[in-house]
């Protein structure tokens, strides 16, 4: 897991490289909505590129990480399947679903039940490198689906040079990343991490919260704001030093939400007795994403090894996906 979050970078530029293969079937019919099916590992690239496509993209973007689909599916909807191992059978469900509405039908998968499923229907599909955790192939599903929304005219390449331009960022900070993921696993262990960011940022808040769990073996919660500020905030009343909020700061902060932040931090603060301003770097919101992704990668590899845990280990999923595979 060191080499591949270390690696990060190169996986972009692999992704770019897969990317520029790919040739795909324009829709057949006008696309009214689009849907993107994918679970944890999968899942979250998909929430990532709708908070970076949702100023820019004409078409409302649905995720789905459960079997069955929105009731307003059919043939003129984009469906996504993506599943790292193609086999994930809330995303295979969802899918063949799609196919009984005659939705529209992508994928992005490394093999699986996926990919011959989009073979045997004649639907395109891309395939990524297979063998490592899904968590670990985050590159891979964001440039696909950015990729697959400029081919088919949903968005301007501006988005894909902005995740170039990320690669050089990464590069360029790596020393300061580590140091400061290293600062940031000494303050979340030994408590519970409430993650918060504003609500553009919210993959980025879910996608570190699922490395901290899965890589860390860690509990942790996201929310966003403002939306925490109409509840979560009054929680905080029963807050302790039992809690360790971490704030994920931009630039591009709504002004109103900055104002909102500040508030929020003094009043969370006098109950945690910390907070941990994490502020994001880069000159737009994916590279500002990337950079915050990439550090937290990083943090939960060093809080994996403050718990002496087993960062590759998620048995638990393996055992429970064997059961369901019994019924
Ligand atoms: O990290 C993991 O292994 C999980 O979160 C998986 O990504 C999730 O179970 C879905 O599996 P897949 O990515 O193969 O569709």
């Amino acid at each position: 897991m060191k080499e591949l979050i270390a690696t990060f970078t190169n996986q972009l530029e692999e992704a770019f490289e897969i990317a520029s293969k790919q040739a795909f079937n324009a829709p057949d019919r006008p696309i009214h909505n689009i849907v993107i099916c994918g679970l944890g590992g999968s899942g979250i690239g998909a929430k990532i590129v709708s908070n970076w496509v949702q100023n820019e993209i004409a078409l409302p973007i649905t995720l789905v990480n459960e079997y069955t689909l929105p009731g307003f599916v059919g043939p003129n909807s984009l469906v996504i399947g993506s599943s790292y191992s193609g086999n994930t059978e809330e995303t295979t469900m969802a899918l063949d679903e799609a196919k009984a509405k005659g939705a529209f039908i992508f994928g992005v998968t490394s093999g699986g039940h996926l990919a011959k499923f989009c073979t045997e229907n004649g639907y395109d599909c891309v395939i990524v490198p297979g063998g490592n955790p899904p968590r670990s192939a985050l590159a891979y599903s964001l440039v696909q689906l950015l990729n697959y929304f400029n081919k088919l005219g949903f968005i301007s390449a501006k988005s894909l040079d902005e995740v170039q331009a990320s690669i050089g960022l990464i590069r360029n900070n790596t020393a300061e990343i580590d140091v400061i993921a290293q600062e940031l696993s000494t303050y979340l262990f030994g408590k519970v991490g409430v993650l918060y960011g504003e609500t553009k940022y919210e993959g980025v808040i879910v996608r570190a919260r699922q490395q901290f769990n899965e890589n860390s073996k860690y509990l942790a919660w996201n929310q966003v704001i403002p939306e925490m500020n109409h509840n979560e905030l009054v929680g905080w009343g029963g807050g302790d030093e039992r809690f360790a909020p971490v704030f994920f700061n931009a630039a591009d902060i709504h002004p109103r939400n900055k104002k909102r932040f500040e508030i929020t931090k003094d009043a969370v603060s006098k109950k945690s007795n910390a907070v941990f301003n994490l502020e994001a770097k880069g000159d737009s919101l994916i590279e500002r994403s990337l950079y915050l992704i990439h550090l937290v990668d990083w943090a939960s590899y060093y809080l994996c090894e403050r718990n002496h845990a087993d960062i590759m280990d998620i048995e638990i999923i393996d055992y429970l996906k064997s059961e369901l595979g019994k019924m």
